[in-house]
């Protein structure tokens, strides 16, 4: 599709979010030569600047996200020139009302509001868009996470943001969805016979889904300290790749039938109790060790970071859906902070066959597994066995790789998004009833762990997580896949 003219809004404009994945994105596409002549970026926050002095901000902080090379491209300058800065204390009239003489009142084209502050702004922006008559049929507002503290602040903040935009003008973002495996996973399923007939309880064992990463806080102590894994990662980005994984055939890629089969999911999930709290649900945190050779201190030694703090930076927990296909085939989530290495992968394992025929009985005869990794690179795996070569009928694992090799750019995340959020494609934002129903099963563990449920249990910087978590597993008699690596 054409992308239309458009004006996009970014408040947090002078961010880190901005800088590291907004900008960059957006001149991506400007390199891929989509974006529309007049198509500008206005980006606002709330100290004053001249839009000169927010261009050099772009050129000396966007350094590190885009290759040199590519700043030397024409492309680089063509992109400047789309930039303009407006100054607005977010709480104030004001500077709404140099908003609107800047945007004018061309009607005709979208509007982009991309909200990436905190979230107790995200009402009071709304209100004022409003009130300055900048809100039409053709506005879009793409809200950031975290989208609420737990279930109601995320309600409150949706009803607020509703008064000024109807659900469809809504884009709440979840950059997990963007990522370009993540939506291979879709054409791997609805694009295949192959795998969608054996995608069920009666040939699926069990499931994992691991988003680790080796970096810690990363400056972002204040936030974090006060979030955690389970808010940042687990109600969010980690639910939303169990949806994709767990969700029946929509009809089409229509947002509404897409959204329509995530909510499924989510409400078919398995109520918490407190016992699975105790028992399903582990959080660590990390103390002082090493990853890749150097040596990370502990989280409570981080700068920011309450030398007492309860918070975790490691969830794991087991999940289970209550429906026909998924009925007794567990769900096993991790995430962490400082783990051993930055990887993101699904794991789809396939039950034994139920019988060798094979020498040597069992040796070499894995289940099949399908391995999605995301991340760090893109690529996915099936694993099978095949005959080991010689006189023998010895089995062993082999392997056969979907990826299709290319040179092709793999675009990051946002640049997906964002053209989404302009050209008005809803499909990989989430819908206001499957955020308060993923808020709505992650609540009985936060209330359990304030009543003091369980307990934060350490692990050393680098390595995969407090050994709950490898217990969660083994209790039924099953193990993490990357631990084995
Ligand atoms: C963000 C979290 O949503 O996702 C961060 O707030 C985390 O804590 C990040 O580091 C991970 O994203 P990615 O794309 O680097 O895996």
């Amino acid at each position: 599709r054409d992308i239309p003219v458009f004006d996009m809004v970014i408040f947090g404009g002078t961010g880190d979010l901005a800088m590291r994945k907004l900008i960059p994105a957006m001149f991506q596409r400007e390199r891929a030569g989509v974006l529309p002549d007049d198509g500008r970026i206005i980006a606002s926050a709330r100290n004053p600047m001249s839009r000169e002095q927010y261009i050099a901000m772009v050129e000396a902080q966007a350094a590190s996200y885009i290759p040199d090379a590519q700043r030397q491209e024409p492309a680089w300058q063509r992109f400047l020139q789309r930039l303009h800065y407006v100054a607005i204390d977010a709480t104030k009239s004001e500077g709404y009302a140099t908003l609107q003489e800047t945007i004018g009142k061309a009607n005709g084209k979208i509007r982009v509001f991309y909200l990436a502050t905190s979230p107790k702004f995200f009402g009071a922006i709304c209100k004022h868009l409003h009130g300055a008559g900048l809100v039409n049929e053709r506005s879009h507002v793409v809200l950031e996470k975290p989208l609420g503290h737990d279930l109601d602040s995320s309600r409150a903040i949706n009803a607020e943001v509703a008064q000024y935009f109807s659900e469809d003008q809504i884009y709440r973002i979840d950059h997990y969805l963007g990522k370009e495996t993540v939506q291979n996973l879709l054409v791997l399923r609805f694009g295949n016979t192959l795998f969608e007939s054996l995608w069920n309880q009666k040939y699926i064992d069990h499931i994992q889904i691991t988003v680790a990463e080796s970096i810690g806080v990363e400056g972002r102590a204040g936030f974090y300290d006060h979030t955690g894994a389970l808010r940042d990662m687990v109600q969010n980005h980690l639910m939303q790749l169990l949806c994709f994984v767990a969700m029946e055939p929509p009809a089409s890629l229509d947002a509404n039938a897409v959204r329509d089969e995530k909510l499924k999911v989510l409400r078919s999930l398995k109520p918490l109790t407190m016992d699975d709290v105790k028992n399903n649900i582990i959080r660590g945190q990390y103390t002082a060790g090493a990853i890749n050779g150097k040596t990370a201190n502990s989280y409570r030694k981080e700068e920011g970071i309450e030398p007492e703090s309860q918070t975790e930076t490691f969830v794991a927990l087991k999940m289970e859906i209550e429906n026909w296909r998924w009925g007794n085939v567990p769900f096993y989530l991790r995430t962490g902070k400082r783990m051993a290495q930055r990887v993101s992968e699904i794991v789809v394992q396939f039950k034994s066959v139920p019988h060798s025929i094979f020498d040597n009985r069992s040796t070499g005869l894995e289940p099949n597994k399908l391995v999605i990794k995301i991340q760090p690179e893109e690529d996915i795996t099936l694993m099978l066995c095949g005959k080991k070569p010689g006189t023998g009928t010895n089995v062993r694992p082999v392997e056969l790789s979907l990826t299709a090799s290319s040179e092709e750019h793999i675009p990051d995340a946002y640049e997906r998004l964002l053209i989404d959020a302009i050209v008005g494609r809803q499909t990989l934002f989430m819908r206001r009833d499957e955020l308060d129903a993923a808020w709505q099963w992650v609540m009985p563990i936060l209330e359990g762990w304030n009543n003091g449920v369980g307990r934060v249990e350490p692990y050393v910087a680098g390595s995969w997580g407090p050994s709950g978590s490898a217990f969660l597993l083994a209790r039924d008699n099953r193990h993490w896949y990357e631990d084995l690596s």
